[in-house]
C-alpha cells in the first residue's frame, strides 16, 4: 500500500493506511501495546489490541526500530485529543503530534531493527555530552530540537532563494579549488597531484570569483557559499562556514543595506512571527560610536537581554579601512598597515584622493557595513574599488611590492581594467543568524555535520593520516613531529 504520512492522517479517517516511521516509544500493556510512531512529517500514537498475532510481533517492537504500519485511522476524544483540536481550532496550526487521530493497528512490517540507542531519542539531547552527540550524529539528528534546526534552516534558505531571485539575482556556483584571497585568516591548502608541489587554497570566501561576475557582465549575484578559514575555534566561529554570498554592479551602500534589511524582515516576519524586531529601520552606529559607547564594534543593544524572541539589528558603519600592523591579527599582515575588513573595498567618495595618493591613510574612512544581530556579527560588506588604480594604490599601502601584486592580484587588476561596472556586496554568516533565529547558543546546533572544538568530525574521525603511497603520488613527505 502506498504510505501516507503522518502529518496527513487526519484526512484519512475511517480509512486502512500504511504508514512508514520509527518507533518513538513503546508501551507494553500486556492485552494491548501502544506506540508513539515517528517519521519526518510528526508522531501519532498506535494501539494494537485483539489480534493476538500481531501483539506477539508488536511485543518484540523496539525504540528506533524502522516499521511499515498498517491499519485503521479512528478519531480520538480522550482529553489530550480534545485540547489538540482546541489548538487547532484557536491557531490554525497543527502540532507535529497529531492527537486528533491514532491508528488501530491491523499489520506490522519490520524494515529494519536498531541496536539500543547510545542516547534516548527525545525532544532535545542539550543534557547530553556533546562529543557523544557529535560520534552519533545520525541519532542526534533525529531529536526534535535538531529537525527543526535543519527544517528551518533550509525554510530560511529557501526564502532567501525565492525573495533574490524576485530580485534579479542569479545563484551561481565558484570554485572550491582556488587560490588564496586575504580575508585575515590561514588557508587550508590541497596538494595537486597534477602539478606536483603545488597547492590550491580552499576560499575563505568567494569574494574574488563574486567581483569577477561583476566583471563578467552578470550584474546581481549570489550564493549559498562554503567558505574555509583555519583560525581558533569558538561557539560562533568553524573552520567550515556557509555564507549568503552576494555582490550587485551598478550600486551604492544605500541600495544594499536595503535590500538586506528588506530579506531580513521579511525572513522573521513570514517564519519567525513569535519574534520582536526591535527598531525598523535597523539603527546604524557608526564604528567610532561603537567602540566608545558599547567597547566593540558588534554591540548588543537588546532592550531587554532576557527575551529570547527579541532582535535587535543594527548596522556599523564608517571603519577605519586600515589599521597598524601592531593592531593586526592578520598572519598575512607584513607592511605597516593592514587592512580591518577587505583589501578589495573602496573608501567613502570623499576619501578617494587620499586612498589614491596615500595620503592620511589612518584616516580614511571604508565604504564598508556590518550587519549585527544581538551582539554578533552575522554579515559584512562593503562597495569594491572598481578602478585599478585605487586598487593598486591599496596594496601598495598594505606593503605589497609591485612584483607581487602582479604575481598575486594580476588577474583582478586586469579584470578591473577589462570594463567592470562600480559594485558592492555583502556576506552574511548563515549559521550565526540560524543559531540566533533557533536560540541556540553555538553554530554547531545549526549545522548537520559541524566540527568539534579541536576542528575533527568525531563521526567519520577526520582529519586523518593518508597512506604513502597517496604522499608518494603528491611528491610529498612528513616531517618528524615537533
Ligand atoms: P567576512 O569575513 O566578514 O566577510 O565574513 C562574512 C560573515 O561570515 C561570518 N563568519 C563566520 N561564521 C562562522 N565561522 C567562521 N569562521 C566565520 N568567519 C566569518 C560572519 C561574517 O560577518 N568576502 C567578505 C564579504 C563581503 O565583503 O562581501 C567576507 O567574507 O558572520
Amino acid at each position: 500500500m502506498e504510505r501516507t504520512l503522518i502529518k496527513n492522517l487526519h484526512e484519512q479517517q475511517g480509512n486502512t493506511i500504511t504508514i512508514k516511521a520509527w518507533i518513538d516509544v513503546a508501551r507494553d500493556q500486556g492485552k494491548m501495546a501502544f506506540f508513539d510512531l515517528r517519521d519526518v512529517t510528526g508522531k501519532v500514537q498506535g494501539v494494537v489490541f485483539g489480534k493476538p498475532e500481531i501483539l506477539e510481533i508488536a511485543k518484540t517492537l523496539r525504540p528506533e526500530w524502522v516499521v511499515a504500519i498498517t491499519g485503521i485511522v479512528n478519531e480520538r476524544n480522550d482529553k489530550s485529543a480534545k485540547e489538540f483540536k482546541a489548538e487547532v481550532k484557536s491557531t490554525g496550526v497543527r502540532d507535529t503530534f497529531v492527537k486528533d487521530v491514532e491508528i488501530e493497528i491491523t499489520d506490522i512490517e519490520i524494515l529494519n531493527e536498531a541496536a539500543t540507542p547510545t542516547f534516548e531519542i527525545t525532544e532535545s539531547t542539550e543534557g547530553i555530552n556533546e562529543e557523544v552527540r557529535l560520534k552519533n550524529r545520525y541519532l542526534d539528528l533525529r531529536t526534535g530540537r535538531m529537525q527543526d534546526n535543519l527544517k528551518m534552516r533550509h525554510k530560511v534558505a529557501k526564502l532567501c532563494r525565492d525573495y533574490l531571485d524576485q530580485n534579479g539575482f542569479f545563484e551561481i556556483e565558484t570554485p572550491i579549488f582556488t587560490k588564496s584571497t586575504p580575508e585575515g585568516a590561514r588557508d587550508f591548502v590541497v596538494p595537486s597531484r597534477l602539478s606536483p608541489h603545488q597547492f590550491y587554497a580552499l576560499p575563505q570566501s568567494p569574494q574574488q570569483y563574486k567581483q569577477l561576475l561583476m566583471s563578467s557582465g552578470m550584474e546581481r549575484y549570489f550564493q549559498f557559499a562554503r567558505c574555509m578559514r583555519d583560525e581558533d575555534l569558538r561557539g560562533d566561529r568553524q573552520p567550515e562556514f556557509t555564507q549568503l554570498d552576494m555582490e550587485v554592479s551598478f550600486t551604492s551602500e544605500e541600495e544594499i543595506m536595503r535590500i538586506n534589511e528588506e530579506l531580513l524582515i521579511k525572513i522573521v516576519t513570514e517564519l519567525y512571527p513569535e519574534k520582536r524586531i526591535q527598531q525598523v529601520p535597523f539603527p546604524r552606529i557608526t564604528y567610532a560610536e561603537a567602540m566608545e559607547k558599547y567597547g566593540n564594534d558588534r554591540p548588543d543593544i537588546r532592550e531587554d537581554k532576557n527575551d529570547p524572541n527579541l532582535l535587535a539589528f543594527c548596522w556599523v558603519v564608517d571603519f577605519p579601512f586600515f589599521e597598524k600592523t601592531a593592531d593586526s591579527d592578520d598572519p598575512q599582515a607584513q607592511g605597516e598597515w593592514t587592512f580591518t575588513h577587505n583589501p578589495f573595498s573602496l573608501s567613502k567618495p570623499e576619501h578617494i584622493e587620499n586612498l589614491k595618493q596615500a595620503k592620511n591613510i589612518g584616516d580614511i574612512v571604508a565604504a564598508q557595513y556590518d550587519i549585527v544581530l544581538n551582539g554578533y556579527e552575522i554579515g559584512g560588506g562593503s562597495i569594491r574599488a572598481h578602478d585599478p588604480e585605487v586598487l593598486r594604490s591599496i596594496l601598495r599601502i598594505l606593503g605589497h611590492a609591485d612584483e607581487k601584486i602582479e604575481a598575486n592580484f594580476g588577474h583582478m587588476l586586469r579584470a578591473l581594467g577589462s570594463g567592470t561596472p562600480p559594485h558592492g556586496g555583502i556576506a552574511w554568516g548563515f549559521d550565526r543568524l540560524m543559531m540566533i533565529l533557533q536560540n541556540e547558543a553555538t553554530i554547531r546546533e545549526v549545522i548537520a555535520f559541524p566540527k568539534n572544538g579541536e576542528g575533527r568530525d568525531p563521526l567519520m574521525d577526520s582529519p586523518s593520516g593518508i597512506s604513502d603511497a597517496q604522499l608518494d603520488e603528491l611528491g610529498l613527505g612528513l616531517k618528524k613531529k615537533a
